[in-house]
């Protein structure tokens, strides 16, 4: 029944969180929440994160299966293109305030972006899989280059034959980074690419289904990723292990938060109720940073704050997700923390891209209800008559 034809009686059944609504059959991404796999096109994600690169792992989740030579090497020559960003959008970098939040600055620039993109009338799902493609090629540049601005630094320009993860820390940081830092680099890109209909992809997909364009979905998904409770949630837990300093403090911190009936961010997950397989992989690859760079202490600090969390929470399924140690992998890698979650977003936009086409093969718009609980029979005061 449509909503025109509900009444005010109705007492329905409300989804808050919307926990168990799935929305569409998907062949992208699926997550086992009790077990603790994630697969992207039927992959694991730890099989990815050994043998994969960003590029292969983006056209395996837009084109549905990994690519053959000529393929891997025409996507990464077309993300290199794309890393040259149109002048006007860099223009309007320069005038955004240098205190604005990253990812404010970088939901400007892509939706500045959208006015820029040369086959605008065409949306047939190669023309979208091309466009994800010139995309994430130009949210890297986007969040090196405002980086580099806000710092009063030159930019560097993007140069096309490097791979992906390489030429990002190089546009961030100035100087060309070592191997391992690159594929460190990489594999935080591969295992934020996706993660099903999460809150993110879901904005995306509801503007996606009223036949708005991608670059617009894109929008609307890095709108709904800045929050804490989403993506911003890497930056507020990495703040919270530079609040605590000391490994010796970290028990404390974490009962007082609980104790005050407070979220500890980095933790918990609407899916996953055992160990985020991401954050396992994120937690290796701090301790071994955090090592070579012979600064342990955060990452101690991190590990009993894990801990706490677990011993404490264990009974609710609470466990660190992937945003707990990825902020400390960054810190590790030389990134600022408030860049992480624009990171996550220049990664995640290969999953966004790839759920909103799917969806189209399929659409229909999205329209849940409301139940409305307001007044009926309000009489209209003019405004003359109102006290
Ligand atoms: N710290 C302390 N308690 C927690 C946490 C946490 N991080 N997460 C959940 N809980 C508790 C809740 O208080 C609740 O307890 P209650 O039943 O006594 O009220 C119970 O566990 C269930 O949690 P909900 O918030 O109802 O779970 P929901 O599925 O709605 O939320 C979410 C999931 C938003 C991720 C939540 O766990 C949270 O706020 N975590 C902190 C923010 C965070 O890390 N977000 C990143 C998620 S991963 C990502 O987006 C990439």
């Amino acid at each position: 029944m449509g909503d025109a034809g509900r009444t005010v009686v109705d007492v329905p059944r409300i989804d808050k969180g919307l926990d168990n609504v799935y929305v569409k059959e998907t062949s992208i991404c699926f997550v086992d929440g009790v077990r603790g796999r994630l697969l992207y096109r039927g992959y694991d994600i730890r099989d990815l994160a050994d043998h994969s690169s960003f590029e292969e792992t983006a056209f395996l989740l837009l084109w549905g299966r990994l690519p053959n030579r000529e393929e891997l090497a025409r996507i990464r020559a077309d993300l290199g293109a794309a890393r040259a960003v149109p002048p006007a959008v860099l223009a309007s970098l320069r005038r955004m305030p240098k205190d604005a939040a990253p990812m404010d600055v970088l939901r400007t620039a892509v939706s500045l972006l959208g006015m820029h993109d040369g086959d605008r009338g065409d949306a047939s799902p190669e023309a979208n899989r091309r466009r994800a493609v010139r995309l994430l090629g130009s949210v890297a540049t986007i969040v090196a280059a405002y980086h580099r601005i806000r710092s009063g630094a030159r930019l560097v320009k993007p140069d096309p034959a490097r791979a992906h993860a390489d030429d990002f820390l190089r546009m961030v940081t100035g100087t060309r980074p070592g191997a391992s830092q690159t594929r460190v680099m990489d594999v935080a890109l591969i295992l934020y690419a996706d993660h099903s209909m999460n809150a993110s992809t879901f904005a995306a997909t509801v503007a996606a289904s009223t036949l708005s364009d991608l670059t617009s979905t894109i929008v609307a998904a890095i709108a709904a990723l800045k929050g804490p409770l989403h993506g911003g949630a890497i930056e507020a837990a990495f703040e919270a292990l530079r609040f605590i300093g000391r490994p010796e403090a970290a028990e404390a911190y974490v009962l007082d938060v609980l104790g005050r009936h407070g979220k500890v961010f980095g933790f918990g997950h609407r899916v996953y109720k055992t160990y985020d397989p991401r954050a396992l992989i994120f937690q290796r690859i701090a301790k071994e940073l955090s090592e070579a760079a012979g600064d342990p202490d955060l990452y101690r600090v991190a590990d009993v704050v894990q801990e706490t969390v677990v011993r404490e929470l264990r009974a609710k399924h609470i466990f660190p997700n992937v945003d707990f140690y990825s902020g400390l992998v960054f810190h590790y890698l030389g990134l600022p923390p408030d860049l992480a979650t624009a990171i996550f977003a220049m990664s995640r936009t290969a999953g966004w891209a790839a759920h909103v086409i799917e969806y189209w093969e399929d659409n229909r718009i999205l329209r849940p209800l409301d139940h409305y609980v307001g007044p009926t029979d309000a009489l209209y005061v003019p405004l003359e008559d109102r006290s």
